[in-house]
């Protein structure tokens, strides 16, 4: 067995306030990282570690003109061919903000995250679906009285009014982003409270210092 870790965000890790959350992850054998999403590097550059560096033996390739056996290329376990020197952002990232400066930066992100969380809670009219655990929240728009009416519907009712809810917020999702000031994106989640049915929420991503 391999146990794998989809830790896009790992890097929460930096965090001496919230690392506890993702406690377990030590357990794992190989874990994925994306630096574009807490380390703040640009788009594209997910890495993943090894428990064991030798893994990634079993995934190598070679080729006569490039890559050669013996060669320290990393290619030789990548998906790709040519490509950028990505591991620049990495390494120059760590050397400039640095451990505590993505400590700064993850906890004022989840902070960030908190705030928003409880402004959406005081409004009648939304309804928080997940709090946010690290620097991401969903939500959507459910009027105060068909909450309430939620809260006492049977599956059949609440899957239909839960239909409803979820067009209406692909609607105001795609229009928001078509007016071209704001974006907000959207996801599918299965609730508990909803008896795991699937509705859509709007998604927030708390990223930018
Ligand atoms: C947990 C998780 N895994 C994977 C991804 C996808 O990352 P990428 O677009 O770098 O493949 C995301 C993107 O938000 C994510 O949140």
């Amino acid at each position: 067995m391999h146990f794998h870790v989809d830790g896009a965000w790992g890097p929460t890790l930096f965090s001496d306030r919230y690392r506890g959350r993702l406690k377990g992850i030590e357990r794992a054998d190989s874990v994925t990282i994306d630096a574009h999403k807490q380390l703040y590097v640009p788009m594209g550059v997910g890495l993943v570690l090894f428990r064991d560096p030798s893994a990634l033996g079993s995934i190598e390739h070679h080729a006569q003109y490039i890559i050669r056996q013996g060669s320290k290329d990393l290619g030789s376990a990548t998906l790709e061919g040519s490509r950028p020197g990505m591991a620049m952002l990495v390494h120059s990232a760590l050397k400039i903000i640095g451990r505590r400066g993505y400590g700064l930066l993850i906890d004022n992100g989840i902070e960030m995250a908190r705030r928003f969380a409880s402004r959406v809670d005081t409004l009648e009219d939304f309804e928080l679906v997940s709090e946010p655990e690290l620097n991401i929240l969903t939500y959507r728009w459910a009027p105060a009285p068909v909450q309430e009416t939620l809260r006492g519907a049977d599956a059949d009712l609440c899957r239909r009014i839960n239909e409803v809810l979820s067009r209406i917020t692909r609607t105001v999702q795609k229009t928001q982003r078509e007016h071209g000031k704001a974006f907000v994106s959207r996801t599918r989640l299965t609730p508990e409270r909803y008896g795991r049915q699937l509705i859509t929420v709007f998604r927030v991503v708390l990223a930018n210092p």
